[in-house]
């Protein structure tokens, strides 16, 4: 069995919004509800666990009833940060799941494939996508140029992520012992010293952080319309 684990437990502080990011529109649906249906779009998926701010828990539960999202398993509330989030909705995944796939709550452009992809990748225990760094990376500081960091081999990482049920539970209840924070749940698994395998992403995977992010977002959700 495979679970998903959606983190949408964040305020979008850089968004400014006065309702968290994940529950703005896109199109018709909120971008949760957006996220969720590709999402559960990916073959051999069996359910879905949601974390969202704790005051938005019973409107999330009715929400997702009503927009007859499939697969979702149980809406938790999520925590401080993204990790704790995680954390608590991983306590949800029953044991039953050999496979748990992580996936921000504000990435509604992947594809079912990229999903498969990146859950077959993590054959021998963990896996992320994302995308070569394309661009020249310099370090600033005071709107100066400090450095500039040899490009070769630096990856921008994107979701989804996946991992055995087993590994990702290790790999959180270490860095809880460490004291240890991380953005990602790869990082995690990357300090138990366990290879993480890293594919293509998408170059359209967006997470919708900023309001310009968002125009963008909906820019692409649009219909397009022929000239
Ligand atoms: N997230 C979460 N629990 C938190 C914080 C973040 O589940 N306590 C989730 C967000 O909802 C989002 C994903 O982690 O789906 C990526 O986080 P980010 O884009 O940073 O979202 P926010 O933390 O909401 O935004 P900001 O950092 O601007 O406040
Ligand atoms: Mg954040």
């Amino acid at each position: 069995m495979t679970y998903a684990i959606v983190p949408a437990g964040g305020l979008g502080a850089r968004m400014g919004s006065r309702r968290p990011k994940q529950y703005l529109r896109l199109g018709r649906a909120p971008i949760l509800v957006a996220t969720l249906r590709a999402l559960a779009r990916a073959r051999g998926l069996d359910g879905i666990v949601v974390a969202v701010p704790e005051p938005h828990v019973e409107a999330t539960r009715r929400l997702l009833a009503a927009s007859r999202v499939p697969k979702v398993a149980a809406v938790v509330a999520g925590g401080v940060d993204r990790q704790e989030s995680v954390w608590r909705a991983l306590q949800r995944v029953p044991e039953s799941a050999r496979w748990v796939v992580v996936h921000d709550a504000v990435r509604p452009f992947i594809t079912a494939a990229l999903v498969e992809r990146v859950r077959a990748a993590a054959a021998h225990g963990g896996a992320t996508c994302g995308m070569p760094v394309r661009e020249t990376v310099k370090r600033v500081k005071d709107g100066a140029v400090e450095a500039t960091v040899e490009r070769v081999g630096l990856w921008l990482t994107q979701t989804p992520q996946a991992f055995t049920r087993a590994l990702l539970w290790e790999a959180h209840e270490k860095a809880r012992r460490d004291g240890f924070s991380g953005t990602d749940d790869a990082v995690l698994v990357e300090r138990l010293g366990t290879t993480v395998a890293m594919v293509p992403g998408l170059p359209q995977n967006l997470k919708i952080t900023t309001p310009e992010d968002l125009r963008t977002a909906r820019s692409w959700a649009k219909p397009h319309r022929r000239a």
